[in-house]
């Protein structure tokens, strides 16, 4: 089999790709190591930059997210029973919009299989070959069946434990990497969100997020040690924890309710250079993974989709390579700033192990500050609403 470009990975890098790439008269197929149902079945972050959402405009998939997405004009932050908010409008000029990342996966594929675009389930054994020369391919298995799909380029977005990234050999990959000392226990409930904005919640138990996906469907998060299990929380207990690490009136609108998913996710910074190697590129969690406390994840998955994107349309349209010899570059300069906030915003709202009674006299001492600094909110808004691409 024959494509202009090989996706492997059908997570929102790769479909959002192979969807824009389609748009612009470009052939793609998606090689997906597990079904459609069980991506979608992954619960994760909720809050898109206004990049992300044009993105998804650009590739004819934004009906449902305009439609159903939640327009929110700043984020509430507490420190036990104080909070205040940061404006994203007033100090950043935009909104972001709360929309489960789900959702985004599945207009995705709607989309992908509304054009009659190539996408294989439940590949095996994905090999790249040749990436470091004009004729790259993939092979991998079907059913058992081995198969060969020759390609002009190969856009790694297989995620984090994927392939993509060990076929650059190591002495040219340089990975940079922070485990952080905790994980976040999250559940969704079919209840009302304590709060019409999310709240961050820093507290002497422990980080807290109240988020939601929608009028009736909440989505809340407390820091947990790395040891727990989500068997070893009752929903009783997190309710019980949760309310005692938000502020107290908060905690008194908080309505609880059976969980319907429950799940500890570790939290990791990361990062590979360079993004790409001859005629293989990287995009999203395959090259870069952050804390989920800036929800930058999805966000910087598709900036590098953005620049990945017209640097292959420009190759096409002209034979210009231009945009694909820049991409690592560009990419890598957009996500060292996500990280960089994402890590600064774990650094305030997280309780350390290690932290000394001084350590924890500046997170108040910085929490103080961007209350009562403009100039502090503007930055932080900046970053959270998103840099520009
Ligand atoms: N062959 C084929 N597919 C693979 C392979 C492989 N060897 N390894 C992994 N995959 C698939 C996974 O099953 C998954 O569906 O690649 C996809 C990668 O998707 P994500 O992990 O969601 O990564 P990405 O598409 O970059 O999205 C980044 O989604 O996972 C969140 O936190 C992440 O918000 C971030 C965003
Ligand atoms: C979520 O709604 O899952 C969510 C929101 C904001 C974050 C992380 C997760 O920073």
């Amino acid at each position: 089999m024959k494509t202009q470009v090989a996706i492997i990975g059908g997570g929102p890098s790769g479909l959002l790709l192979s969807q824009l790439l389609h748009r612009r008269g470009i052939e793609s197929v998606v090689l997906e190591r597990k079904t459609r149902d069980y991506v979608l079945g992954r619960i994760r972050a909720g809050v898109l930059e206004q990049g992300l959402v044009k993105l998804m405009e650009e590739a004819g998939c934004a009906d449902r997210l305009h439609a159903e997405g939640i327009l929110h004009d700043g984020t509430l932050i507490s420190y036990g029973d104080e909070m205040f908010r940061v404006d994203f409008t007033e100090h950043a000029g935009t909104p972001v919009v709360v929309y489960g990342q789900t959702e985004v996966t599945r207009d995705l594929y709607d989309a992908r299989e509304k054009a009659g675009g190539q996408i294989e389930f439940n590949v095996e054994d994905v090999m790249i070959h040749g990436a470091d020369t004009n004729a790259p391919f993939i092979t991998y298995k079907v059913d058992g069946q081995e198969r060969r799909l020759n390609c002009d380029f190969i856009a790694g977005c297989d995620g984090f434990h994927g392939v993509s990234r060990q076929t650059i050999p190591l002495d040219v990959r340089r990975e940079y990497e922070k485990i952080y000392p905790f994980g976040w226990l999250g559940i969704l409930s079919e209840t009302p969100p304590v709060n019409h904005e999310l709240i961050y919640a820093n507290s002497p138990r422990g980080f807290a997020l109240c988020s939601m996906r929608n009028e009736n469907l909440s989505r809340y998060y407390i820091q947990c040690a790395l040891t727990d299990k989500p068997e070893d929380w009752t929903d009783a207990a997190f309710w019980e924890e949760l309310k005692r690490r938000i502020p107290a009136d908060q905690a008194a609108n908080l309505v609880t309710g059976p969980s319907i998913e429950k799940s500890i996710a570790p939290l990791r910074s990361f990062v590979t250079e360079p993004m790409r190697w001859g005629r293989l590129f990287l995009c999203g969690d395959a090259a870069h993974i952050v804390p989920p406390t800036g929800a930058k994840g999805l966000n910087t998955a598709a900036s590098d989709v953005h620049y990945l994107y017209n640097g292959l349309t420009e190759f096409y349209a002209d034979g210009s390579t231009d945009g694909i010899d820049s991409y690592s570059q560009k990419a890598l300069a957009r996500v060292w700033k996500a990280e960089r906030f994402s890590w600064w915003f774990s650094s305030l709202m997280h309780r350390y192990p290690d932290q000394s009674e001084f350590d924890l006299k500046m997170q108040v001492a910085d929490l103080e500050f961007l209350r009562s600094n403009k100039a502090a909110q503007k930055a932080m808004a900046e970053n959270y609403v998103g840099l520009p691409y």
